[in-house]
């Protein structure tokens, strides 16, 4: 299974990722960890991003790019599954990164869009401000991030819904809600995978689904 999430901070992506990497034992790449883990080893990389990430803002469209690409070559060796939480980020990304799985054959199944509202994930990401220090999880700099994924990284989403691969989730529901609504649609699709041809693919909403069997 290939997976791509594309949410906004705090819709949890990496909650998320990591069940869904785990439940189909695959490699989990977190494009935002990958990169906090170089500014904390004080690589040549992580000194040139640092100050991006601290400000909320995207790093180079080729740091990212260059990443993820070392990260596809190690999932192929490992049988070609990911879930890839963080990337991408823009249309530059998005379109690189499908240049990238083409030439791997590792083109993303899914792409998991995780809604939820922006008062909820600034509410998350305060909360985990108090528990975890991460330098880009102050008040300004949430907005920030919220900001520039309203404006760069939303349009995607219409994107992969043209390419007939998007999965839409109502993120504000609680995590394990949320994750058995994944995983039941992943598994609904896994049969399929590969089978579909691009032309008959079809794009899917479940963000009713909770209210429709009697949730709030
Ligand atoms: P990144 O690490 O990707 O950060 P982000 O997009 O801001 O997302 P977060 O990690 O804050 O949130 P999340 O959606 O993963 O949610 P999580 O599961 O953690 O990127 C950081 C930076 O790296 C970027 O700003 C940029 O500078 C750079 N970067 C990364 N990728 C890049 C790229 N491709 N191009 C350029 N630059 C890039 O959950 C958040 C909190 O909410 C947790 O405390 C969690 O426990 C809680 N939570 C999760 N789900 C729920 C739920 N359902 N209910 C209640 N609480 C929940």
């Amino acid at each position: 299974m290939r997976v791509l999430l594309v949410a906004p901070p705090g819709a949890g992506k990496g909650t998320q990722g990591a069940l869904i990497a785990a439940h189909f034992d695959v490699p989990h790449i977190a494009t935002g960890d990958l990169l906090r883990e170089h500014v904390a080893r004080r690589t040549k990389l992580g000194i040139a991003v640092q100050e991006h990430l601290d400000r909320g803002e995207l790093v180079p469209d080729d740091v990212v790019l260059d990443i993820v690409q070392t990260a596809f070559v190690t999932a192929k060796e490992r049988g070609g599954g990911y879930v890839l939480d963080g990337m991408p980020r823009n249309m530059t990304q998005a379109r690189a990164l499908y240049q990238v799985g083409r030439s791997l054959d590792m083109t993303a199944n899914v792409a998991l869009h995780l809604k939820a509202d922006d008062d909820e994930l600034i509410r998350r990401l305060l909360a985990r401000a108090a528990l975890e220090h991460r330098a880009d999880d102050t008040e300004d700099v949430i907005r920030r991030r919220l900001a520039l994924y309203h404006d760069v990284t939303h349009p995607i989403v219409q994107w992969y819904g043209t390419r007939g691969i998007l999965v839409t989730v109502d993120a504000m529901r609680p995590v394990e809600h949320v994750a058995q609504q994944i995983l039941t649609a992943l598994e609904a699709m896994r049969p399929l995978v590969g089978l579909v041809p691009e032309h008959a693919r079809q794009s899917v909403d479940l963000t009713g689904l909770g209210t429709a069997f009697g949730e709030p």
